[in-house]
């Protein structure tokens, strides 16, 4: 029976064939197992010789299925480390890497042009007050131009932003000594639109405001100019029309010729070769007051774009909202190298 078991125990290649001899022979039901619990029908004299035999048969068969357990083990290992091998020469696989999204990108290189132009970049509170919203841009409540920026109210006092352009009158407010100011205040914006491709309840503004004594219309005309041709080309245009905002005076909306050229020549992108890109005026003598600055002393102008629109002409992306879904293979596309 020992040199049965022994053989067995030579010939497990695994350690579950290993684990079967044990089971068949140093299990519950097993011989040796059968021949200890039979000694009470032996003899005295014949009860510690067999016994004594069985638990040596017992013990050099546990010893074999050990030692043979540790070998096939360090098989096993010896096999695993043979198979994960690492070839160091092997190219390496690209790892995914992120990167700035597209409207983080446009937002940046604005204010940069701006930095490059003397402006600071500052920033005020999305919930706004009604008070800095409005009133202090010179909207009055119950002034009809307060629907074309139907809002998102928390209190009757208190709102989601309609525009940036209350930190033009948050940051005169803050200049105690009613210094000179040249900012510009880049944030998210909230108004109740539905959204379509050109429309979103929520979106980017950029505020610019400069304040000085002689600040003049060909000044803002100068700065806008300048912005134009650095953010689209040397070529581009801008041209001014006349507009309305209640807290400029006058007021403009500025378009660039639009020209897109490629291999086989140049096209206008709109029929009428000009497309609108922000909204900008001198600041009323009102909204100066309000804030503490002297208008016979002091004038300047505010200029508000959106930073979406801006990213939508330069790289022809042709919906809002792919902005805010990010579908990580739009994103992609404008990732830097
Ligand atoms: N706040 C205006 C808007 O949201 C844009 C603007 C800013 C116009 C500053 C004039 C001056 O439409």
């Amino acid at each position: 029976l020992e040199k049965e078991a022994l053989q067995k125990v030579d010939d497990a290649t695994s350690l579950k064939e290993l684990q079967d001899v044990r089971v068949a022979y140093l299990g519950k039901k097993g011989p040796i197992t059968e021949v200890l619990r039979g000694m009470g029908k032996l003899s005295k004299e014949e009860r510690p010789v067999i016994g004594e035999l069985a638990n040596k048969v017992r013990g050099n068969i546990a010893d074999a299925i050990d030692s043979k357990k540790a070998s096939i083990e360090a098989a096993e290992l010896e096999k695993q480390l043979e198979e994960e091998t690492i070839d160091v020469t092997l190219p390496g696989r690209p790892v995914p890497t992120g990167g700035p999204h597209l409207l983080t990108s446009i937002v940046e290189e604005i204010e940069d042009l701006f930095i490059g132009m003397g402006f600071e970049v500052r920033e005020g509170p999305e919930v706004e007050t009604d008070y800095y919203n409005f009133e202090a841009l010179n909207l009055p409540k119950g002034h009809p131009a307060r629907d074309m920026q139907d809002s998102f109210y928390i209190t009757e006092e208190i709102l989601m932003r309609t525009h940036t352009s209350p930190v033009q009158a948050r940051t005169m407010n803050a200049m105690e000594d009613k210094r000179p100011v040249k900012m510009i205040c880049p944030g998210k914006v909230y108004r109740r639109d539905t959204d379509d491709a050109t429309h979103s309840h929520q979106f980017t503004q950029i505020e610019g405001l400069y304040v000085d004594k002689n600040v003049r219309m060909s000044d803002l005309k100068g700065v806008l100019d300048r912005f134009a041709k650095q953010m689209f080309g040397q070529e581009r245009e801008i041209r001014l029309r006349p507009s309305f905002f209640p807290f400029t005076e006058p007021s403009v909306e500025m378009d660039i010729s639009c020209k897109v050229c490629n291999g086989e020549g140049c096209s206008v992108c709109k029929q009428t070769g000009w497309i609108e890109i922000l909204g900008a005026g001198m600041v009323h003598p009102r909204v100066l007051e309000m804030a503490g600055y002297d208008p016979k002393v002091y004038s300047g102008f505010a200029f508000g774009m959106g930073p979406e629109r801006i990213a939508m002409l330069k790289y022809g992306v042709d919906d809002i909202r792919h902005f805010y879904t990010n579908d990580i293979r739009f994103l992609k596309q404008y990732h830097q190298a």
